[in-house]
């Protein structure tokens, strides 16, 4: 069932239903404070609710409670300062204060790649269920946000029946969130669509509860948020459906792009050109290094994990496709370097000892320090293995990319890393490196070479400023 809240009238106010907690407002928990569950725990405090966030990890809890983000993420730092403030937001490492505080639990942990294979490590949410459930004492609603597999949200319904008092009566609820680092605090206060996966009245009236503070800042601003109730399986998959429909997207693009190589076309231009078309659109359609971070690489990988098991495996084959055009396109920035380098691009990978490459980017993608599955710090892995010299910059994600990459080398600026470069590699499109100046740059390279992984600067400023210049899915101006 679809229906929007505010305004469809029948629907804006369900069976009410009071907190079990006796408070005027349902509590609220998020369980596991990374970029998923911090962000929600702000937000959420910041629409009025009591908030209490909770992680194993006492250092995180620690910085949180003190005001401090433990990641980059636009905006998040003053609205924890100020909700901290309120005394509506607090942070605990405590199963037993998270227990006797909420009235409903959000599950936000991570459900990583499994080491020895594609499929998701739900250890972890097994880990908070069993936990919290075991020290509940009344009704409450334990509600998944983390991905996971098909089914897993029966399995967490098994789990907390078998470790929760069976007289307390707790349910639970699926409810998938899709925030984007980098605007992760406004995917969080104004969400496209929300999504109930439930199994009772009550529980989608304690879930519209935990939600009004979002229908009543889209009233006021006078917008609509799409609400889908359904059952606990297509709540899971929408999540995962979703992440696997942008990825082929991109991977879609970075085909064209091999093509547009083959053709001398220009990629583009030619996502402009299908882009216009509404059935299309523009969006997710850039073509240049792929995708990384924490969700779609590895989601893309347990939804065919999964579709195995269920036998369909062969549904979802054309997934392994876009994974290997997403990793081709690593590939094509060392064949560019070997090229612009006049380097032999041999079986075992170009030799480019004895030069400097400086890589502009270490994180996935801009306006966030994540360099999980990074494409611009794979890239400047397989660089380093060329034989290479490597600088690192990027503008905030220098301190991860270093526990990730020890190899390379890091510059505490953009103009330290470029300055007698053979080669510049633009792998991530911060602003900072968007507006470089080519014509300054110039002066401090040994070669005016550049690699634009991304599609991001202008071509013709960069060979007008003396640049050999390499996009992806583009031919080479002169
Ligand atoms: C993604 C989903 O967008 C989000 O809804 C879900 O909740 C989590 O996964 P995120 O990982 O923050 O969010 O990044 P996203 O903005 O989707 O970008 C993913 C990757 O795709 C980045 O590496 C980005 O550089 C790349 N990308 C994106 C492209 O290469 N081309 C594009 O056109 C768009």
């Amino acid at each position: 069932m679809t229906i929007a809240y505010p305004n469809n009238q029948a629907l804006q106010n369900p069976q009410p239903v009071s907190p079990p907690s006796g408070a005027q407002r349902p509590r609220l928990t998020f369980l596991g404070t990374g970029y998923l569950g911090a962000t929600y725990a702000v937000c959420f405090a910041e629409m009025g609710y009591e908030v209490l966030g909770f992680d194993v990890d006492e250092s995180k809890i620690a910085k949180l409670s003190g005001g401090e983000v433990p990641f980059h993420e636009p905006g998040l730092d003053e609205l924890l300062r100020k909700n901290l403030g309120t005394g509506r937001l607090r942070f605990t490492t405590s199963y037993e204060e998270v227990a006797a505080f909420g009235d409903v639990h959000f599950i936000c942990v991570g459900t990583p790649q499994r080491p020895d294979g594609p499929a998701a490590d739900l250890s972890y949410v097994e880990t908070a269920v069993t936990n919290l459930a075991q020290r509940l004492t009344r009704k409450a609603l334990i509600v998944g946000k983390s991905t996971v597999p098909v089914g897993t949200a029966e399995w967490v319904e098994e789990l907390v029946h078998r470790f929760s008092p069976a007289e307390a009566g707790v349910e639970v609820a699926w409810s998938p969130e899709f925030l984007q680092e980098g605007f992760a605090v406004e995917d969080v206060l104004r969400p496209n669509r929300v999504i109930f996966g439930v199994r009772s009245e009550w529980a989608q009236g304690l879930l519209y509860a935990a939600h009004k503070g979002v229908f009543d800042l889209a009233q006021n601003e006078d917008r609509e948020v799409p609400v889908v109730v359904t059952d606990f399986a297509t709540a899971e998959l929408v999540k995962v459906a979703a992440n696997a429909f942008l990825a082929t997207k991109i991977s879609f693009i970075n085909a064209m792009a091999e093509v547009c190589e083959a053709s001398g076309a220009d990629v583009a231009q030619l996502a402009r050109a299908i882009g216009y078309d509404p059935r299309i659109g523009n969006k997710f359609l850039r073509a240049g290094l792929g995708f990384g971070g924490a969700c779609l690489p590895k989601d893309i990988r347990a939804f065919q994990a999964r579709a195995q098991e269920l036998g369909v495996g062969e549904a979802l084959r054309f997934l392994h496709e876009v994974d290997l055009i997403n990793q081709r396109r690593r590939q094509r920035v060392i064949q560019l370097a070997a090229e612009l380098l006049a380097r032999h691009n041999g079986p075992a990978g170009p030799d480019l000892s004895g030069l400097k490459i400086a890589v502009l980017g270490a994180t996935f993608k801009p306006n966030s320090d994540d360099v999980r599955d990074s494409p611009a710090l794979a890239v400047a892995h397989k660089l380093y293995r060329t034989g290479a010299t490597v600088v690192v910059y990027d503008p905030e994600g220098m301190a991860l990319a270093e526990r990730e990459l020890p190899e390379a080398s890091y510059a505490k600026t953009l103009t330290d890393a470029v300055t007698g470069a053979d080669l510049v590699c633009v792998l991530t499109e911060w602003e900072e490196f968007r507006h470089a100046d080519p014509v300054a740059l110039a002066e401090l390279v040994a070669g005016r070479r550049v690699i634009d992984a991304r599609n991001c600067l202008d071509q013709l400023v960069w060979v007008r400023a003396g640049w050999q210049y390499r996009g992806m899915g583009r031919p080479a101006l002169t």
